[in-house]
């Protein structure tokens, strides 16, 4: 063989063992290890992410970019201890090349040292303290922020005759930013705070701040819990009679959960919140969403937690059809930056720059539509961003 045969041989051999190597990345299953709280007080968080997650694969198939997904679920309970060590599991023992879930600020916080150190993708689909992603490069949200979610009902208030308001909110992360993100806006709006209280995450008694709350006489309420606590809020506000004394229910849309909403009762009706979903969002995504949700899930209605859980697995199989099949961290993370898509709940963009979601914010009245409790959207706010600024 002369020299230039030798090259081509060899080129054609190089060549070779490429297309074998990126054949053999491509028929290795592509394993997603999803943490959630699947049971204890936060178990409808986990439960509406998983049926988002499978309806999401059951509709686009099981394989992108020539990998196979595959869905590795743990129930974290909501300890973050457990949420940790479950990450440290799934990627060095499972070999999970993305991580998803994360169904409450500290379990965020928890794996995020691990998505960093492993340089693991990690998609936040539920939890929604402004800081996550600032926590790890390799974090990318699908969710929602409490800045973001929080000062559209901040601005709208004073526009419409509540001056004063009273702040309950759940003491921790999330429940902090909203309330700093409340009174800072409703302020430079011309509103006046005139009481605040933070009240405990776990089994919390609402009464003496909901009658403090009343005691204070403010126009309305402003309230954040975490998803699947609204109803308890809700039933003392009723029981105190602050609704009959005149006083309005406000917040981010949190307390008002589609996953619970129709169980409130007519004590729900006129509350007014800003949020990023609601079930009866109008558009023909959604009206689509809802209804493939709820034939696979008949005793359920999708909630805001299902779509982050819907969009994060739309920003997976997104990225790997531009990545070609690779979940390499820092090839998904700049594959990420950027992306836009009209979600269920409308447009969508992971911010280049924070890896944070901007998103439509809405403004909602609870009705009674066909029998059931719904948010009603009325007003939409465009393109928010993470930390609530808006155009
Ligand atoms: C959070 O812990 O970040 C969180 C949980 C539930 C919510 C909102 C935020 O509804």
């Amino acid at each position: 063989m002369n020299a230039r045969t030798v090259l081509i041989v060899g080129l054609v051999a190089l060549a070779l063992v490429a297309c074998m190597a990126s054949d053999v990345l491509a028929q290795q299953p592509l394993k997603i290890g999803l943490i959630l709280p699947m049971t204890g007080p936060f178990a409808s968080t986990g439960r509406q992410v998983v049926a988002a997650v499978k309806l999401y694969v059951a509709q686009h198939g099981d394989v992108v970019a020539g990998r196979k997904i595959e869905v590795l679920l743990r129930d974290d309970t909501n300890a973050p201890e457990t949420t940790k060590r479950y990450a440290q599991e799934l990627v060095v023992n499972d070999h999970a090349e993305v991580l998803a879930g994360f169904g409450l600020t500290p379990l965020a916080f928890a794996a995020a040292p691990i998505a960093t150190a492993a340089k693991t993708p990690m998609i936040v689909m539920c939890a929604g303290t402004l800081v996550i992603p600032q926590k790890s490069p390799y974090i990318v949200r699908t969710s929602f922020t409490l800045p973001q979610n929080t000062a559209p009902i901040a601005m709208w208030a004073p526009k419409h005759g509540i001056k004063k308001v009273f702040t309950l909110v759940a003491d921790y992360a999330p429940g902090i930013d909203s309330e700093t993100t409340f009174t800072r806006v409703f302020k430079a709006n011309g509103g006046e705070i005139v009481g605040q209280v933070r009240v405990p995450v776990q089994n919390p008694d609402y009464a003496p701040f909901v009658q403090r709350a009343k005691d204070a006489k403010p126009d309305a309420l402003f309230v954040f819990v975490p998803s699947g606590e609204g109803a308890a809020v809700m039933k003392q506000f009723a029981e105190r009679g602050l609704a009959k004394g005149g006083i309005k229910f406000i917040g981010p849309g949190d307390v008002t959960d589609d996953d619970i909403l129709d169980s409130m009762g007519d004590a729900a009706i006129g509350t007014i919140t800003s949020h990023d979903y609601s079930a009866a969002h109008s558009s023909a995504e959604n009206v689509a969403y809802v209804a493939a949700f709820e034939k696979a899930n008949p005793d359920m209605r999708p909630n805001f937690m299902s779509v982050g859980g819907w969009d994060g697995m739309e920003l997976v199989y997104r990225v790997l059809k531009k990545t070609n099949g690779s979940a390499e961290g820092d090839k998904f993370i700049a594959a990420a930056k950027g992306m836009s898509w009209i979600s269920p709940r409308g447009k969508i963009t992971i911010d280049p720059k924070t890896r944070d979601i901007i998103q439509d914010v809405y403004i909602r009245e609870v009705k009674r539509v066909n029998g059931h409790l719904f948010n009603v959207e009325f007003d939409r706010i465009p393109s928010v961003q993470p930390d609530g600024a808006v155009e």
